[in-house]
């Protein structure tokens, strides 16, 4: 029996939060409802984050509010802070996720505060979704390169994941927030990260402004981690990181998976389906 290869959707949140023109709440939510027919346990729904920072996720609770829920599915939001983590309850999101940074000058652009002060907005939000059994999942950013400071010591990533973990998260996501990973930038990261953390409770998120990201997951599956995050048609970037390029495409990862034999439960025409989908609002929206 092929092994288990987990893909975390992100396409409706990390691959559109970016988009320039507003893409019509209508399309985000037959998007996700598409996503829900193609197999995912995990779709990172929208965000709860200030609508002044990132204006294409202010219908987050419209989203969540009309989106078909298949049973079996998690939809899930970020949210930087109790006041993200309130509204995210109120829309009945199944998981949430905090996302911290390795460098202080993402953490600083990203979300206006240091690593420090940010642990401090999570303790909240973790310690009312423990109260309330939500899961709560790790973000961990610039995990090789930060655009405002320069390559990031892998032990700064190592420490920002085990905080996040011991704070109550159940997984950490380490996110290439630029893109600008190698297989060798991203074998020495985790070989810091995996001394501390088991491999199981990592998850690697590759987004391929390089055309590397398929090579960084390879390297991530040789020595041990089993989920990944990537976004339908490769959709995406961050507003707060210059450069960045979409996530790695979730039909690439896919159909990669297929080739190596690990058993991801996605329905590769109906993944086609939905990207063709959202390539084609995504280009009327611009047009
Ligand atoms: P701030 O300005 O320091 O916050 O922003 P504040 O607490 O001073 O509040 C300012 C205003 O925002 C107030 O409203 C608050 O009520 C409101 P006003 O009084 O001015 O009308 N506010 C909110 N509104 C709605 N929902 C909220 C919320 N919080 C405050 N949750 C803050 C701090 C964290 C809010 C802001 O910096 C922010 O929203 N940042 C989010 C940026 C973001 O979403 N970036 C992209 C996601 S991260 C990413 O893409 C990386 C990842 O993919 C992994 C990778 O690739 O590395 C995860
Ligand atoms: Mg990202």
């Amino acid at each position: 029996m092929s092994t288990k290869l987990n893909i975390f959707e992100m396409g409706p949140r990390d691959g559109l939060q970016n988009e320039k023109t507003l893409i019509p709440t209508v399309n985000k939510i037959e998007l996700i409802n598409r996503l829900s027919g193609c197999g995912f346990e995990k779709i990172e729904t929208s965000s709860f984050v200030s609508p002044k920072w990132v204006p294409q996720m202010a219908d987050a609770a419209e989203v969540f509010a009309n989106i078909v829920r298949k049973p079996g599915i998690r939809y899930t939001a970020l949210t930087p802070n109790i006041k993200g983590y309130e509204r995210a309850k109120s829309s009945a999101a199944d998981e949430v996720a905090v996302f911290a940074s390795a460098s202080e000058g993402f953490s600083k652009k990203n979300i206006n505060c240091s690593i420090k002060e940010s642990f401090e907005r999570f303790a909240p939000v973790i310690e009312a979704a423990k109260a309330d059994d939500i899961p709560v999942r790790g973000y961990v950013s610039c995990i090789v390169e930060c655009p405002y400071d320069g390559p990031t010591p892998a032990h700064n990533v190592a420490m920002v994941s085990e905080r996040l973990l011991q704070m109550g998260c159940y997984e950490v996501s380490l996110g290439d927030t630029t893109g600008v990973a190698t297989p060798e930038t991203t074998e020495a990261m985790l070989d810091a990260v995996l001394k501390v953390i088991p491999a199981e409770q990592l998850a690697g998120h590759f987004h391929d402004t390089r055309d590397l990201a398929l090579s960084n997951i390879m390297s991530s599956i040789k020595l041990g981690l089993r989920t990944f995050d990537s976004a339908i048609g490769g959709l995406g970037g961050c507003p707060y990181a210059p450069g960045a390029k979409g996530n790695v495409s979730t039909l690439a990862v896919a159909r990669m998976a297929e080739l190596l034999d690990y058993d991801t439960g996605l329905d590769i025409e109906k993944l086609k389906h939905t990207q063709e989908f959202i390539l084609s609002i995504k280009e009327a929206a611009a047009a």
